[in-house]
């Protein structure tokens, strides 16, 4: 059976004012919101234009980063260095594919050879520092320094942004666009990870890779999550896993002689073997990791993991191990992601409504994750008339042959080839889209019902947490148990906040007598203001029931045209001045 999914409609009503828009704010992602935002029409003419058979596949995009990671150095620079100079002394040891500067606890740049054997060459130049009052652990990493010498340079490189926007400047951007369809747009470009970014994660990836072949050199460090499902945003963790698959591949037979194998240490568990490896690793990227900080090891968890700062590059990491159904689920996310572009603008405002509102946060606690909040988007996907994304049920019966995948006695199989599913003609906007998601979970009945990816209909809760989400690939799990009733409360009183503010004439329309300068925050940029009142959350939440123009919305109505009023008053004096 074909799984049936919308086609994409994006609206490009107004897109050169976006640019424009763009442009004209945020100085410090300035250049990078201009870019993105002029690639914003052709890549979405590419996109409907791109058969999804052209679209590579998921292992194939990890592949490719993972190699180019591994031509790859990190180097921290003056401040101020001669560009062309130091690619031109770098190139002597062989022919440089791309490279870029950044800036995070010092000037770094990232540098990708054509070959790895150019990094053989640059290491065999390369000295162990002479330290005064201290010594140096030997480790000939590919994380390196500039060596000043001589009179330096003036010039300063061209940086590229790794920051994510504040979110007054989000507010400032989105109130400057057309339409609410375009602030989702411009919210997704402004917020995403940018290709150097990704790029960066991966080679962090690759370094950490070094430090753990000295024990296991057929390893492979992967990331997973944000970095690469397609709804990482500038700034999220980098969550990574120690893959030893390739350790028990079978070696070649050696014909008739005798059959060998290796001895090996036991463990009581595949988790005590797990946290044995986690701990050695752990203790050397602590001991030997350059510019790693800060490692702890938190070996109790449900799943062991090292938690420390890259400080490089700026990244909090999470290094598991033996976390392949982690790694299915990022793929299913990001296959999710590609079928259909509304999908990822639709999670980047979720997650970053929830974020502005506390329904997420970066501390664990009793709150709903960003990994469940992306389920729950794509849930109500599935719910649409007719459906934006299919069932997970319906990628397994797609899969073929190859696509087979058990892990730990689950079954994670799920097509890889998007070219065979079979999109339908749902031309829902994104504010369509964006109303409906809130009163979807403003009134969804989470006392009984338990939202299911896999079936892509609500099922009868199996327990009694507040929030049951079933676990795409691990169906006895729920991957929502953390979160308690106050969140969850908090989080359907604030969705039905913003269905209600969403039918206001006064939100859903940007004020026409308002010139660029001067526009208060209106459609998606007026749900991200904070709360007007301190009530906001669960307590008034029976008050709210009995009076659906709650204080909160009212005062944050009135606060809208205040502001409006006041930016008026502001450029009316300012043009009397002139
Ligand atoms: P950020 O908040 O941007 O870091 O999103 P994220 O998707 O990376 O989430 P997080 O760092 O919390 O987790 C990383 C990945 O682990 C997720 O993308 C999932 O693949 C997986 N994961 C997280 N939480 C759960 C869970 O409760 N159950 C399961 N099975 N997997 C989870
Ligand atoms: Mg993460």
């Amino acid at each position: 059976m074909a799984a049936s999914v919308g086609v994409c409609r994006l609206h490009m009503r107004g897109s050169e004012k976006l640019i424009r828009c763009c442009l004209g704010v945020l100085p410090q992602s300035k250049r990078r919101l201009a870019t993105t935002t002029s690639h914003l029409k052709t890549r979405a003419v590419k996109q409907t234009a791109t058969s999804a058979k052209e679209i590579k596949s998921f292992q194939a995009i990890q592949e490719e980063r993972r190699e180019q990671a591994e031509r790859s150095v990190l180097i921290n620079c003056p401040a101020k260095i001669n560009e062309n100079k130091f690619l031109d002394d770098l190139s002597k040891h062989g022919p440089i594919n791309k490279h870029f500067f950044y800036n995070s606890y010092g000037t770094y740049a990232v540098v990708e050879f054509s070959s790895r054997e150019s990094i053989l060459s640059l290491k065999e130049r390369t000295n162990i520092p002479a330290v005064q009052h201290e010594a140096a652990v030997p480790f000939k990493s590919r994380l390196l320094s500039v060596k000043q010498t001589g009179s330096g340079s003036n010039s300063v490189p061209n940086f590229k942004e790794h920051s994510p926007p504040t979110i007054n400047d989000i507010i400032k951007l989105l109130s400057e666009q057309d339409s609410i369809d375009e602030q989702l747009l411009c919210l997704t470009e402004a917020l995403q990870l940018t290709e150097e970014n990704i790029s960066l994660r991966f080679l962090v990836c690759s370094l950490l890779r070094d430090i753990a072949a000295a024990y296991f050199p057929e390893c492979i460090i992967r990331p997973f999550g944000s970095t690469v499902n397609s709804f990482g945003k500038l700034g999220c963790d980098l969550d990574m896993f120690l893959d030893l698959d390739g350790i028990y591949a079978p070696s070649q037979k050696s014909g008739s002689g005798v059959s060998l194998e290796y001895q090996v240490k036991r463990g009581a568990s595949e988790r005590v073997v797990t946290q044995n490896i986690l701990s050695v690793v752990g203790e050397c990227v602590d001991k030997f990791g350059p510019g790693c900080v800060g490692v702890q090891k938190i070996l109790q968890a449900r799943c062991p993991l090292v938690r420390f700062a890259h400080q490089p590059s700026g990244f909090q990491c999470d290094l598991t191990a033996n976390n392949r159904v982690a790694m299915k689920s990022s793929e299913l996310l990001f296959l999710y992601g590609t079928l259909d572009p509304r999908v990822r603008h639709l999670v980047f405002s979720v997650r970053c409504w929830a974020r502005v509102h506390a329904v997420t946060s970066s501390i664990p606690g009793p709150w709903i994750t960003n990994f469940s909040l992306t389920v729950m988007v794509l849930f109500f996907l599935q719910q649409r008339s007719p459906p934006i994304l299919p069932t997970l049920d319906q990628l397994k019966e797609l899969s073929g042959a190859s696509d087979k995948c058990v892990i730990e006695s689950n079954d994670c199989t799920i097509v890889s080839d998007l070219s065979k599913i079979t999109v339908q003609n749902n031309t829902d906007t994104l504010v369509t889209l964006l109303q409906e998601f809130f009163e979807f979970y403003g009134n969804f009945p989470f006392n009984k019902a338990s939202i299911n990816i896999r079936k892509g209909k609500d099922q009868i809760k199996p327990e009694t947490s507040a929030l049951h989400i079933q676990n795409p690939f691990e169906s006895a799990l729920n991957v929502s148990k953390n979160v308690n009733a106050t969140q969850l409360e908090r989080f359907v009183a604030l969705c039905r906040e913003s269905a209600w503010l969403l039918q206001q004439r006064e939100v859903l329309n940007r004020s026409s007598s308002q010139s660029d300068e001067s526009v208060s925050p209106w459609g998606f940029a007026a749900l991200l203001l904070p709360s007007v009142t301190a009530g906001a959350g669960v307590k008034s939440r029976r008050k709210r029931k009995l009076e659906p123009a709650s204080s909160r919305i009212k005062n944050l109505l009135d606060s809208l045209k205040i502001k409006g009023a006041d930016a008026a008053a502001k450029k009316g004096s300012n043009n009397h001045r002139r």
